[in-house]
């Protein structure tokens, strides 16, 4: 079961708050999970690519389309990707009309509320067994470099495995390559260092 892609959160009928996630890592694994024999269902968040072959394909858009589409999988995988980028943050209250310039209805500020960590509440009711990787976008600044921020983040999420993106200058999204560093949990302080390749080698990798 693998989560791909980026989710948008609706402002209003024509805008929504989004990300720079194309789906490509995402869309790799499937298909290096389904290469491998794998029975996969490929859960993708605004995916503008072909669904790949032999993969079932569910469509969502918000965050919570997402967590509903992961939910209900979850008892049936033995193993779990969150590949997607998620929005941590969605609009309170989308308007049902378009907010036009000058109108009554224009915000001075769009107020926000929290989405659920749906990596964090998969690994919460994980079943035995059940092998839970997440995905880590990180940038350094003032509290940490990259790796640091990605340690706590492996211990605070609790998946088996986290896939580390440095995701500095946006180099990585809708590019062919990536370069990732996997911390494992069982062995976190031995990092393996996957170099510069397509995105279905790292995803061979992972
Ligand atoms: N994730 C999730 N639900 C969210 C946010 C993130 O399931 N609401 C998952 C992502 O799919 C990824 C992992 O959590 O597997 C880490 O995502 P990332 O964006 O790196 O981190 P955040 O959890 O958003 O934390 P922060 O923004 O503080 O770095």
């Amino acid at each position: 079961l693998i989560a791909a892609g980026g989710t948008r959160e609706p402002i209003d009928p024509v805008r929504f708050l989004g990300n720079r996630s194309s789906g490509r890592q995402g869309l790799a694994l499937a298909e290096a999970a389904a290469a491998r024999g794998a029975e996969v269902t490929l859960v993708a968040a605004n995916i503008a690519m072909p669904d790949p072959p032999g993969v079932t394909v569910v469509r969502v858009e918000t965050a919570a389309e997402l967590h509903e589409a992961m939910a209900v999988r979850q008892a049936a995988a033995d193993a779990i990707a969150m590949c997607a980028a998620v929005a941590d943050f969605r609009p309170i209250g989308i308007s049902d009309v378009k907010l036009k310039k000058g109108s009554q209805g224009e915000p001075a500020s769009i107020e926000l509320e929290r989405t659920a960590d749906i990596l964090r509440d998969l690994v919460d009711r994980r079943r035995a067994g059940q092998i839970i990787v997440g995905f880590a976008a990180e940038t350094g600044d003032g509290d940490g470099d990259v790796m640091s921020h990605a340690r706590a983040k492996l211990t605070a999420k609790g998946c088996d495995l986290l896939v580390v993106n440095d995701v500095s200058g946006g180099a990585v999204f809708g590019a062919q390559d990536n370069q990732v560093t996997i911390l494992s949990a069982a062995t976190p302080d031995e990092p393996v260092v996957v170099p510069r390749a397509s995105k279905a080698v790292v995803a061979g990798r992972v």
